[in-house]
């Protein structure tokens, strides 16, 4: 099939590159004319393991373009995906501008029936604006060309986003005509194995889906991040806990970790939305309140364990004069992404406080140097900022950090201090390797 994909941004560029890998022919558009003339030239903007060479593949085999020209990438087209940003507005709802300028440049190009896919996180009742939208451009043609709109959310997870594309636990199709459902039901017909399942619905269904899906999953770790929380008052382990609860099938065990609250640019985004277009209906969505609240707070929780731990309580500083060294900056591993990361707050606070701040990330230290500058050291190697550190907080659960050398951290740092963030050690064998070990919801 023919299709074209607008936003050449993280979801619209795994979309185009794995659409392209099954064999159909895909365009690209971007209004970012430096992004199109990287991709042209082999370079992707974003890191995502095995993206750059889908990319590359498809390119030089002739599936897959990238183009700023809206006309020529409708042109052949029958399917447009808009996968543009909805970044949120001040108040905290998605901000559908750029949605809505795809709709309108496509109703302005298209030359025959088209059908229009939304894959965007957009607020239920968006795909009648879409549709309102390309309706306009094409009245004022004079065009009386049919399409059908389609809600097609995205579940890709970063770090994992190509191979949830290619082998999805489901996709999610909104349409209110069956021509459409059949032909959104091949173009993802190669994706399909036994255990997964194409899901046709309503449209405003298919676009409730996905915020109530990413809702859900906040909602388990901020109710975890809380349990974690009591059981470390009570003597508790998180860890067993979570055995003993994900143990029933109607539980499960995914999405249980506690951590330094859930970051990155879809469930603090897409949770603040939701609760707005909750709003909007007049209905008071407490339970998603209450979540939102519950991870800003989380996000405090290591600075403040190494405040109370390391503080003078008296200064108005109380870490003036230690150093901290922290491992991982990205919001999760196998990502450079820092977009609503807890180790902003983190550090922010550690330098509130008074401390030294120094940073360890595979991916993303060139991003963390955009937000704090020079107002924090980095190394690209994890046990050179451990020299002289009063203690190591471990904010990020990239693989390097799960079975590092202990004995080397012990002789760098100036006292055997751990903060973990992940709960990625034992703490019987911290604790007997001489190591003061903090981990989350357990005892050290
Ligand atoms: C999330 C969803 O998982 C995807 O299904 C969805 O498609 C995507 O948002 C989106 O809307 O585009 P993503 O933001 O890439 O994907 O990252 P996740 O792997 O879901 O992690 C989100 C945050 O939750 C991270 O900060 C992670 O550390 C945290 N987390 C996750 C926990 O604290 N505990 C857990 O048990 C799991």
């Amino acid at each position: 099939m023919k299709l074209c994909v607008f936003g050449a941004g993280y979801v619209g560029l795994v979309a185009a590159a794995c659409f392209a890998e099954s064999g159909n022919s895909v365009t690209a558009v971007d209004v970012d004319t430096r992004k199109i003339e990287g991709l042209k030239n082999g370079i992707v903007p974003i890191y995502e393991p095995g993206l750059k060479e889908l990319v590359l593949r498809n390119q030089s085999e002739g599936r897959l373009c990238f183009t700023t020209d809206v006309p020529d990438a409708v042109a052949n087209a029958l399917i447009c995906f808009i996968a543009v940003g909805t970044p949120p507005g001040e108040d905290g709802s998605a901000d559908l501008q750029y949605v809505l300028e795809v709709a309108r440049s496509i109703g302005r190009s298209m030359s025959g029936y088209r059908i229009i896919v939304d894959k965007s996180t957009v607020p239920v009742g968006t795909a009648d604006r879409v549709r309102a939208a390309v309706q306009e451009e094409l009245d004022r043609r004079g065009a009386a060309f049919e399409f059908d709109v389609v809600s097609n959310p995205e579940f890709l997870k970063e770090g994992a986003a190509i191979d949830d594309f290619m082998k999805p636990d489901r996709v999610v199709i909104g349409t209110d005509n069956v021509r459409t459902a059949e032909i959104m039901k091949e173009l993802y017909e190669p994706f399909m194995r036994k255990n997964n399942r194409m899901i046709v619905m309503d449209i405003r269904s298919a676009e409730m889906t996905k915020y109530a899906a990413n809702a859900m999953l906040a909602t388990r770790i901020s109710f975890m991040n809380q349990i974690a929380n009591l059981c470390e008052r009570m003597g508790a382990d998180v860890a067993a806990v979570r055995e003993g609860i994900g143990s029933d099938s109607r539980i499960g065990y995914d999405f249980l970790f506690p951590g330094p609250g859930y970051g990155g640019s879809c469930f603090p985004k897409d949770v603040k939305a939701l609760i707005r277009t909750a709003e909007e209906c007049r209905y008071d969505f407490l339970l998603l309140k209450a979540v939102e609240e519950v991870n800003e707070r989380q996000k405090e929780i290591l600075a403040e364990k190494l405040i109370r731990i390391l503080g003078s309580p008296d200064e108005e500083q109380p870490l003036t004069g230690r150093t901290v060294a922290c491992w991982g900056l990205a919001f999760k591993p196998r990502t450079d992404d820092m977009r609503e990361a807890p180790s902003l707050t983190i550090i922010e606070r550690l330098l509130a406080a008074g401390a030294t701040v120094r940073a360890h990330d595979p991916e993303a230290l060139k991003e963390a140097k955009k937000l704090f500058g020079e107002r924090i050291e980095y190394s690209s190697n994890q046990y050179d900022i451990l020299a002289g550190a009063d203690a190591l907080v471990i904010i990020t659960d990239w693989n390097e950090y799960r079975t590092p050398d202990f004995d080397r951290i012990k002789a760098t740092l100036k006292q055997p201090l751990v903060v973990d963030g992940r709960n990625l050690y034992k703490p019987d064998r911290m604790k007997s390797a001489g190591f003061r070990y903090i981990p989350l919801g357990r005892s050290g």
